[in-house]
């Protein structure tokens, strides 16, 4: 029997779960299981590039794992585990920066952006970033990397790396390819509609979180930009936001943009924001219920990362030892 592909992704614990990164990614992400081998790691290795608050983050972390879990990810049939937990990540996110190139890390758009926008705190972990989430993706020989489309210049890297790699050594790494989702990839913000929508943006309304309250939803949709018109049109160009929106309600209810367009014929977008409000509201309610039952279970969490933390390392070290192997370090004797 041919074993099944793999797929795996990283999620940083900085930041609540939005709707952007749940329509566009996670929501899909359940359905994997079945057809793949998912690894998802909550990679906290790379949120200490930018500065993190130590009890924030380790609140994060729970965080995140309960509303992954919440949101279908079953911790049976996909390893949740912590990318800390499985030192092979740091071990051959070294190796690997030996073999990526100083040129290549600088032409990184993400490296780029973010040194701008902190250039108070450039370290040399965000520069070489890309070369550990590298390490992330060819410790488990993924074919797949669910990512959303600003990640694709790094998992475009990580082929090169194990493409270069392979090239010494022989057939040491599988090449992964990106995996963007076409539905919904890109929810925009409810402000700023031309810009994606992210969690670093929270601050005035134009993100909205998985785990805020439905008063707080609706009120973020009933003060979404939209333009001078008053039809509920698609037109990506001309009317970001309305756009946006009927995306947004597109995708949470499963009406075609068409049906949607149809279905508020004649009303004005008084009427048609609360109703999107609405839908997210309902579409989220389980999902937050069930991960704020899961944030006091810390039990059950814990021992979800034990056995993730677990599953992760036996895969991550046979690849690490091929890599020390054919690079020619010693093993250790016994
Ligand atoms: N860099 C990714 C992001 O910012 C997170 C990440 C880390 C990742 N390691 C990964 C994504 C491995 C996919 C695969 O979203």
């Amino acid at each position: 029997m041919q074993s099944k592909k793999v797929i795996l992704s990283g999620i940083q614990p900085s930041g609540a779960l939005t709707l952007g990164s749940y329509l566009g990614a996670i929501r899909n992400w359940a359905a994997l299981a079945d057809e793949y081998n998912c690894y998802y790691a909550i990679v906290d290795m790379h949120a200490i590039t930018a500065r993190q608050d130590p009890a924030t983050l380790r609140k994060m972390q729970y965080e995140h794992l309960a509303q992954l879990i919440a949101c279908g990810l079953d911790s049976k049939e996909n390893t949740l585990f912590i990318q800390s937990h499985v030192p092979a990540h740091a071990q051959l996110a070294w190796v690997l920066n030996c073999y990526t190139m100083f040129g290549e890390l600088s032409r990184m758009t993400q490296f780029k952006d973010k040194s701008a926008k902190n250039d108070e705190n450039i370290n040399a972990g965000l520069f070489t970033y890309p070369a550990l989430q590298a390490a992330d993706i060819l410790l488990y020989q993924a074919d797949l990397v669910p990512v959303g489309a600003d990640q694709k210049q790094h998992v475009e890297l990580t082929r090169d790396i194990a493409f270069r790699f392979n090239g010494i050594y022989g057939d040491v790494f599988k090449l992964p390819e990106p995996y963007i989702p076409k539905v919904g990839a890109r929810i925009m913000d409810l402000q700023t509609p031309t810009k994606k929508m992210s969690k670093s943006e929270v601050a005035d309304g134009g993100c909205v979180l998985l785990m805020d309250s439905p008063d707080d939803i609706v009120r973020a949709f009933k003060r979404a930009v939209t333009d001078s018109e008053t039809n509920v049109r698609f037109d990506p160009v001309s009317k970001p936001g309305v756009s946006n929106l009927i995306q947004i309600y597109s995708v949470c209810t499963g009406k075609t943009i068409a049906d949607v367009e149809k279905e508020f014929e004649g009303k004005g977008y008084g009427d048609f924001k609360p109703v999107v409000g609405d839908a997210v509201v309902e579409l989220f309610r389980p999902i937050r219920e069930e991960a704020q039952k899961l944030i006091s279970e810390r039990a059950y969490l814990d021992n979800v990362l034990r056995s993730g933390a677990e599953k992760a390392s036996l895969t991550a070290i046979t690849t690490l030892r091929k890599v020390y192997r054919k690079i020619g370090f010693l093993e250790r004797p016994q």
